[in-house]
């Protein structure tokens, strides 16, 4: 590990580094929540509910953390989620996320809103897992479908919290929309902060281009930057359970459904034969005051019968893995602090971050007193009891 890296000691770490380097604009899209932001910050505040209860004098001189999903033995039961247009926050982004990711031997899953085409991610980082948003355009649906087969995903996750648009106050404010408007103000922003500008975006142009939304459809989408170009926001309030059940008639794959959060979808989707679930709240991106995943994991888990149920959403520490694995999650998933990593540092960046997590969840399971993931359950933790340290600085500060 380099010496510059050698200073990130957490995941918070990297936010810090990477929000002075990256314009305001970019920083804000990767960093921001919806409306008041109240599900965002309920996800991580979430995780101070619930202490730690230690089994003492376990020999845990040996632990296991590695996790099966779909076939495959992972080495940890935490991965990189899905997140859009990582290749314009760190250079070639979406391709230090996978091959980070293969190194350690952690899922990663690819963003359908991302820049780099699938089939060169697949290529890089074979075991990489596809995320696709829907088409509103029903007959876009089976093309894109194909196209992920044809580039040889063994995992397809379908994202279905998003039937409508969010209102992501935050990114107008901040001056953010895909395509990126040029302006004086964004010039400006590219102008002061010339690492990104030189190291990410003009190396990006020479060597491969102005940046497009390459997989969001069967064919190419809309570029990063155009002063015209709309994007295709074709409603996707129509779709229903008929779509996913054509899907999985058509894909042979493992099937993932991310974003479930009631207990009778969990079952439809069992029903239908979907092979896992990520239950989540797309990071407190969509809906403002959706419930954090903890409170309704193990209801979803007793409706999910053999269906790999796994979670995000403002998991940053080994114990907040932990946390939810004792919630009835097989695997979690982190987003924002690897895109960071990927800004700071590239894919040298993203495998530090891996391996901080990953140290963390192995010492954590160890002072526990826990020597693999399957003896993880509830009876390990404390539901807090009065209010909360958050709820203490809000009455001294209203007093
Ligand atoms: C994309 O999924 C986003 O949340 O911006």
């Amino acid at each position: 590990m380099s010496k510059l890296l050698s200073r990130y000691l957490s995941l918070a770490d990297f936010e810090v580094s990477a929000r002075k380097l990256l314009p305001k604009p970019l920083y804000a899209y990767v960093q921001g929540g919806v409306e008041d932001n109240l599900t965002l910050y309920a996800n991580r505040r979430v995780f101070d509910d619930y202490f730690l209860k230690p089994n003492v004098l376990v020999d845990v001189s040996s632990r296991d953390i590695s996790v099966e999903l779909f076939g495959h033995r992972y080495s940890a039961p935490v991965g990189i989620a899905p997140m859009g247009i990582a290749a314009l926050t760190g250079y070639r982004g979406d391709l230090s996320l996978a091959q980070a990711a293969a190194a350690a031997n952690v899922p990663f899953v690819m963003s359908g809103s991302s820049l780099i085409r699938l089939e060169e991610v697949i290529e890089a980082a074979p075991n990489s897992w596809f995320q696709a948003y829907l088409p509103g355009d029903i007959a876009q649906i089976a093309p894109l479908i194909e196209r992920v087969r044809k580039a040889g995903v063994k995992t397809l996750v379908i994202t279905v919290d998003t039937p409508v648009k969010a209102n992501r106050e935050n990114n107008v404010r901040a001056g953010f929309s895909t395509p990126l408007r040029p302006s004086v103000a964004l010039a400006y922003q590219g102008l002061t902060h010339p690492r990104w500008l030189f190291a990410t975006f003009l190396r990006t142009l020479v060597q491969h281009g102005m940046p497009y939304f390459e997989n969001n459809y069967a064919t190419r989408g809309a570029p990063v930057l155009s002063a015209s170009v709309v994007r295709d926001f074709t409603d996707r309030g129509h779709l229903n359970w008929e779509h996913l059940r054509q899907i999985r008639r058509q894909w042979r794959g493992a099937m993932v459904v991310k974003g479930i959060m009631q207990t009778a979808d969990a079952a439809r989707c069992q029903q239908i034969g979907i092979d896992g679930i990520v239950v989540s709240n797309h990071g407190g991106r969509q809906l403002d005051g959706s419930v954090p995943p903890l409170y309704v994991l193990p209801d979803i888990v007793e409706a999910s019968g053999a269906m790999v149920v796994m979670a995000d959403s403002g998991i940053r520490r080994g114990t907040d893995v932990i946390k939810a694995i004792a919630f009835g999650a097989r695997a979690t998933f982190i987003g924002r602090p690897f895109n960071y990593a990927s800004a700071v540092a590239g894919q040298a960046g993203v495998a530090h971050a891996i391996d901080l997590i990953v140290a963390e969840v192995n010492r954590d399971i160890g002072m526990l007193g826990v020597t693999g993931l399957a003896e993880i359950n509830r009876d390990l933790l404390v539901r807090r009891q009065g209010l909360a340290h958050w709820d203490e600085r809000d009455i001294s500060q209203r007093v």
